[in-house]
């Protein structure tokens, strides 16, 4: 139980690191939180004009996720380590999206869940990435990939696991990760409905 509580500690610390804010300061490209939907993801990163740090911040946002998930792998015994991984994935996206840092305000992860579910169920998370890069490209909607993704992935990790909690935490871990994500995205969701959610390379929403 000492393991699983520090690793979910370091989960939470890794996920809270705020790259795209941080990236966005050293750069002197402007303030995140005044530009487009105030989020400090990488899609937001994109609405300040600089590409590069917008491909770093997904890219860094998504490391912290793997690296959560590979830290608890190796720091964990093996017949114990599908629950200090299950934990420290979950903790990263909650770190990310309520950073310590931050005033618990963070984003809503999307990079770091993605991150998370590669180092979590490999083909999971590569079934996530192709259909948030898939459904992107088709509707150029950045948050109608993500979503398409979150619901995706743990449907893929049932599939793979089943139902059973003591055969495999992971997929309770992707169900929880995908409501976390999902609703972190409600103001993106109406937008969607309403047909004002920007496409990329739009500036306002
Ligand atoms: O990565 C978050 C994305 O799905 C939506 O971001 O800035 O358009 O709310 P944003």
């Amino acid at each position: 139980l000492k393991l699983v509580a520090a690793m979910a500690f370091m989960g939470y610390t890794l996920g809270s690191v705020p790259f795209g804010l941080l990236l966005t300061n050293l750069a002197g490209a402007g303030d995140l939180r005044k530009i487009g939907s105030g989020n400090i993801g990488a899609t937001n990163v994109l609405r300040t004009g600089r590409k590069d740090l917008a491909a770093a911040t997904l890219l860094l946002d998504a490391a912290k996720g793997f690296l959560a998930v590979a830290i608890a792998w190796i720091m964990t015994p093996p017949d114990f380590s599908d629950r200090t991984v299950t934990v420290a994935a979950l903790a990263a996206v909650v770190g990310h999206c309520y950073p310590i840092f931050l005033g618990f305000k963070g984003g809503k992860g999307v990079a770091t869940g993605l991150g998370a579910m590669l180092a979590l169920s490999p083909l999971t998370g590569l079934a996530g990435c192709a259909t948030w890069l898939g459904v992107a490209k088709l509707t150029r909607i950045s948050s109608a990939g993500a979503l398409a993704a979150f619901i995706i992935m743990p449907v893929v990790l049932l599939a793979l696991y089943g139902f059973s909690f003591q055969a495999s935490p992971k997929p309770l871990a992707a169900v929880l990760i995908s409501v976390l994500v999902i609703a972190r995205h409600h103001e993106n969701i109406v937008r969607i409905f309403s047909g004002k959610e920007p496409r990329i390379g739009e500036k306002k929403p």
